[in-house]
């Protein structure tokens, strides 16, 4: 074993990732539970993949199979409900998680100098990983994901001069049809997935090379925090997070398995009660709130343009917020948590 061990790092030059991993420290403070959040998140992603090819093996993304596919998954497939349960709850999840580390982040002000690049390569990561979910939920193919899905593709068409260009490429052609089914799916199994890769691997990256943050006061009164190793302490830590997640999604993957539509039929009316998976829900219920007509412009054409000025400003935050690390930031915690205020409030109305 010694041998092969010398032999391969001679070849592959793994001493030195080894030997950085062996040196790095994980501090220790108040807020050091939110450094689970992101190999949380990547536990997540990894049963997505896992479950995501699975679910491939038999999935079939025409406009005659893709229902009766998913059917047979649920039915017929040894344990294929199971996969496909894990598959929706892992995504959802996995959002929330993101969501809930990106939060984080805003209100530990660790998006400030030198983590700027890693933030701005996160705000990447939580759009494509809404994406994959935007595009996941057509592939069952059912009357509502259909019908979801006409909504969704056609909120571009309100942007001027690009945005019908947008919606007839998402779309590919004018209407959601058997083209988008095919086109959504690639998305989904190739595209984001390949987008997720390498973002991914500039992001971690830029946390090990940046190492964790530490708390404010602690960089305002020059503290020295207390710190774990990473190896192995930290990761044992985080194994077991690990071990209680996997049991959670067990669990209520088995309890409550998704339901699958009848087939959708391109002619049919849309059905009542149309809603999309629950993170969009507050931008579903923003785009509704709008009037009609504010002078000359559609209410949805504004709210758009306000979702678009949120997202740029999300994107922008670390240059927006320039101040040091020792400064405290309550506008933007005043701003996260009005923020999480509203979409909560937004989110309930919807279901309501
Ligand atoms: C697929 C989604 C994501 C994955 C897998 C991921 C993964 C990670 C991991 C493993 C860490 C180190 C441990 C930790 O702090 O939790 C981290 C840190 C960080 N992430 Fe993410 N992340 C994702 C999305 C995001 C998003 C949406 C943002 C913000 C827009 C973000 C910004 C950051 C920042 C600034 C750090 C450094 C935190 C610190 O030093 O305290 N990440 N991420």
């Amino acid at each position: 074993m010694r041998k092969l061990r010398i032999w391969l790092e001679d070849r592959l030059g793994t001493v030195p990732i080894f030997t950085f991993l062996r040196k790095k420290d994980v501090p220790q403070h108040k807020h050091s539970f939110l450094y689970y959040t992101g190999s949380s998140i990547l536990l997540f992603l990894g049963i997505q993949i896992v479950t995501g090819i699975m679910l491939a093996l038999y999935y079939q993304p025409t406009l005659k199979e893709a229902n009766a596919s998913v059917a047979r998954i649920m039915t017929e497939v040894p344990l294929g409900w199971i996969i496909r349960s894990i598959h929706s709850w892992s995504s959802s999840f996995m959002i929330a998680l993101v969501m809930i580390h990106l939060l984080g982040i805003m209100l530990t002000k660790a998006y400030r100098s030198p983590r700027e690049a890693t933030w701005m390569s996160g705000v990447f990561l939580l759009v494509i990983s809404m994406l994959f979910g935007f595009t996941g939920y057509l592939l069952p193919w059912d009357d509502l994901s259909l019908s979801a899905t006409k909504v969704g593709t056609d909120i571009p068409n309100i942007i001027p001069v690009v945005g019908a260009w947008v919606t007839k490429f998402l779309r590919g052609g004018e209407d959601v049809t058997g083209d988008t089914l095919t086109r959504f799916f690639i998305f989904h199994v190739c595209v984001l997935p390949l987008m997720i890769f390498l973002i991914l691997a500039v992001h971690i990256f830029l946390v090990q090379k940046h190492g964790m943050s530490i708390p404010l006061e602690a960089e305002r009164k020059k503290e020295k925090v207390k710190a774990l190793p990473f190896w192995p302490n930290f990761v044992l830590r985080e194994s077991v997070a690990w071990m209680v997640l996997l049991g959670v999604i067990l669990t209520v993957a088995v309890i409550l398995a998704p339901s699958l539509g009848p087939g959708a039929d391109l002619m049919a009316p849309a059905p009542e009660g149309i809603k999309p998976e629950w993170y969009f829900l507050f931008l579903f219920q923003t785009l509704k709130i709008f009037p009609a007509k504010v002078f000359f412009v559609t209410g949805e054409a504004l709210a758009v343009l306000a979702i678009f000025l949120v997202v740029a400003f999300l994107f922008f935050l670390p240059l927006i917020d320039t101040r040091s690390l020792e400064k405290k930031g309550k506008i933007i915690t005043w701003l996260t948590y009005a923020f999480l205020f509203y979409a909560g409030a937004m989110t309930v109305w919807s279901l309501l």
